[in-house]
């Protein structure tokens, strides 16, 4: 795998597909990016003091079917990241890592697709370490250095990359989800209901108790 460090660049996510040509595993950090992009067209903040990294990783065989697999892989990569720092951190679905409730790191994966497999995935990371947070994020996001301290950048990018190097089982995954029996509200396009969780099926999708599966949406935890 090679490793870029950057300073600035409007978004890794773009950055990173210079390599694709290369067809080399490739993580490229940057220090900040002035464009960062989240999920939803969302942009994401991306100061100095955060982490931002885009992984540009290749597969084999990897069948649309399992792209759940990625998103799988990479969020239980960083709860073990940040476990390792002392900060317990839980996956609300799909991707997004969470710690009491709050955000501490966005994930934002793109993959280019051939013949139904996913030739390659660019799986963009933005946590939260010592970064600033915007006033307006304050209630809703949180950072390492807020829960444990400030840390050294490298060694959260080390361990990082170490666990994005290995790949997870389903029952991992399953148990560091915060949403399993929550009461949720449901944004699917122009609709929104409240619904609870009963279960993540192996293919990534969950399972409302009204017996109802959902692929995609966003879920936000009610208390
Ligand atoms: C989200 O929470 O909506 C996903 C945020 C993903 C942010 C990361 S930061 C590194 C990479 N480059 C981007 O422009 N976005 C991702």
């Amino acid at each position: 795998m090679n490793i870029l460090k950057i300073k600035k660049t409007k978004s890794t996510n773009d950055y990173v597909l210079k390599f694709v040509k290369k067809r080399t595993d490739t993580v490229v950090v940057s220090e900040t990016q002035t464009k960062g992009r989240g999920t939803k067209g969302r942009s994401f903040f991306s100061q100095k003091g955060g982490l931002y990294l885009s992984y540009l990783k290749f597969y084999e065989n990897l069948d649309v079917s399992d792209a759940f697999s990625i998103i799988r892989d990479v969020s239980v990569a960083v709860v073990k990241t940040l476990l390792a720092f002392g900060v317990k951190a839980k996956i609300k679905w799909p991707n997004d890592i969470l710690c009491d409730g709050k955000k501490i790191c966005g994930i934002l994966t793109e993959n280019s697709i051939e013949r139904d497999k996913i030739v390659y995935s660019i799986i963009g990371i933005g946590l939260n370490v010592n970064n600033e947070l915007q006033k307006e994020l304050e209630e809703i996001a949180t950072t390492m250095k807020n829960l444990v301290g400030k840390q050294n950048l490298d060694s959260v990018l080390s361990t990082l990359i170490m666990n994005l190097a290995t790949s997870s089982t389903f029952e991992e995954y399953r148990s560091l989800s915060c949403v399993i029996g929550k009461k949720v509200a449901v944004f699917q396009g122009e609709k929104v209901f409240d619904a609870v969780v009963k279960d993540i099926l192996k293919d990534g999708r969950i399972q409302l108790e009204s017996g109802e599966t959902l692929s995609s949406a966003e879920i936000k935890i009610k208390i």
